[in-house]
């Protein structure tokens, strides 16, 4: 099987194939030529078995993010057939969109039967791409291009979509925590792991508290990659790592509770990351922090209108215990400023509910206090189709988090459910200092109800290709 990706000015297929392929598209049955394929079985001794032409449509209204999509979308539909392997056609105009390529070609590669056994899973493995041919004709050019970034990036999304997509009984604080000890003794960086004990000595209420109902303790992960040394202040990821959100005493409805379980896709994505800092050569110092509980129910759990003191030493009313994700990642924002003075600060996590009503499911929202930072992660999301869009902090949602008794309380009482995502992020900027920061909220396309060409239904590794190539643009 070889797939042949070409545009309508034919460039990219063997001139002998143009006149055919023209004569197909203008018969009947193809009316809109972008996103057609027409199929060629050349029965000749040695050709491949089926040829399949892939219709881009015209070059000039092509963005990098439709080449991603649309190889995805002929590949899925391939591995319909048990296909094992599969040739691309890579040269000309496609050069250019390799990484991309080189994702979808992951991407689309995934194996979403986690837990089936037996018939199916046979089955599934059978439907699995085990190799993929690049034909090209600039063979010696293609090196310089970045496939093969694109597939270990792609790969790295695939782990990062089983974490999430895996429940509570499979992925929990345990696991992640082993997860992250692989990543990072694969390749050689450092970390530490703090636990209850340590936490409760260096004071980390706000985590301690969101722990409280919970058997598994809590745990920080801090990944330390540090190629510049001292040269380079870190730019710190933050990744929220509630393993079940239950919701707490403030307990949530049925409807939908069965998927919290991803409520851990902020964390996760930093893993992501850190499995790919050290293969790509990024040159920066990175420290990835990843706060890791349940926000369970039972007897010991935090109770509404409880005062707790963050490790900051700021106190908060518990006006919400289902507002969990802001309090871990405070403690853990407070504790990378202290220790590492970053540079940049950015967190990643699936926070409100309220992101989704506002922005929808497909896109993150974004909040900032740098606007050099703020155009560079929307180029980053530009380039990797994993998109943003600028929400405000204004002066009422700063109001609104001011506690009654304490400093803080966890959410804006009287209006809750009114731009909940913003007086979110405005409660984080408390604890942000002086320090450049970009608060991502990936509620939405973490674990979205529709699916991109490049992703499955379930988790989609939302934040490793956004993050990964913003630290990449950093000059
Ligand atoms: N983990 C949820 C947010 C969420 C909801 C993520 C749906 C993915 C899908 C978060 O901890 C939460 O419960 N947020 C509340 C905040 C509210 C109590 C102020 C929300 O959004 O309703
Ligand atoms: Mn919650
Ligand atoms: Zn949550």
């Amino acid at each position: 099987m070889v797939l042949i990706p070409y545009f309508t000015d034919y460039k990219n297929v063997p001139k002998a194939y143009a006149e055919w392929i023209k004569e197909r598209e203008n018969s009947k049955d193809i009316s809109e030529k972008k996103g057609a394929s027409i199929e060629h079985y050349p029965g000749a001794k040695n050709s491949p078995r089926r040829l399949v032409f892939y219709c881009f449509g015209e070059e000039e209204k092509i963005q990098s993010k439709d080449i991603r999509g649309g190889i995805a979308r002929a590949l899925k539909q391939i591995r319909k057939n048990a296909v094992p392997e599969v040739g691309i056609v890579l040269n000309g105009q496609f050069l250019k969109y390799s990484q991309g390529i080189g994702e979808a070609i992951a991407l689309s590669n995934y194996n979403k039967s986690l837990f089936k056994t037996g018939k199916v899973k046979k089955e599934e493995a059978g439907k699995m791409i085990k190799k993929v041919i690049i034909i090209s004709s600039d063979a010696d050019r293609i090196q310089k291009y970045d496939l093969n970034e694109g597939v270990k990036i792609g790969l790295a999304v695939n782990e990062v979509r089983d974490l999430v997509n895996s429940p509570h009984n499979v992925v929990n604080v345990e696991t992640m925590v082993k997860k992250a000890e692989e990543i990072c003794k694969e390749n050689q960086i450092k970390y530490k792991v703090l636990d209850k004990k340590q936490l409760e000595k260096l004071k980390m209420g706000a985590l301690l508290a969101v722990n409280e109902g919970s058997k598994d303790e809590a745990r920080m992960v801090m990944m330390e990659y540090l190629p510049l040394g001292k040269r380079q202040e870190p730019i710190v990821l933050v990744g929220k790592g509630v393993m079940f959100d239950t919701g707490g005493i403030n307990i949530k409805p049925s409807n939908g509770l069965s998927e919290m379980h991803m409520d851990m896709a902020g964390s996760a994505a930093v893993l992501g990351v850190f499995m790919l800092l050290k293969e790509l050569e990024i040159q920066q110092n990175v420290i990835g922090i990843i706060p890791l509980t349940d926000n369970s129910v039972g007897s010991r759990s935090q109770k509404p209108s409880d005062v707790i003191t963050s490790f900051s030493g700021k106190t908060i009313e518990v006006g919400n215990t289902d507002a969990e994700g802001r309090l871990i990642i405070i403690d853990a924002i407070s504790y990378a400023i202290q220790t590492y003075k970053p540079s940049a600060i950015v967190d990643i996590a699936t926070l409100t509910g309220a992101c989704m009503v506002a922005l929808g499911d497909q896109m993150a929202g974004m909040w900032g206090n740098n606007e050099k930072m703020k155009d560079r992660m929307r180029n980053a999301a530009l380039e990797t189709d994993e998109e943003v869009w600028e929400m405000p902090i204004h002066a009422v949602h700063r109001e609104g988090m001011k506690g009654k008794f304490a400093d803080l309380n966890n959410i804006d009482v009287p209006t809750a459910g009114l731009a909940g995502a913003c007086t979110a992020a405005a409660f984080i900027e408390n604890f942000i200092e002086k320090t450049d920061w970009i608060h991502l909220d990936i509620a939405g396309p973490a674990f979205p109800k529709k699916s991109k060409d490049v992703d499955f239904p379930g988790a989609t590794g939302f934040g490793v290709r956004l993050l990964t190539r913003f630290l990449q643009n950093i000059k």
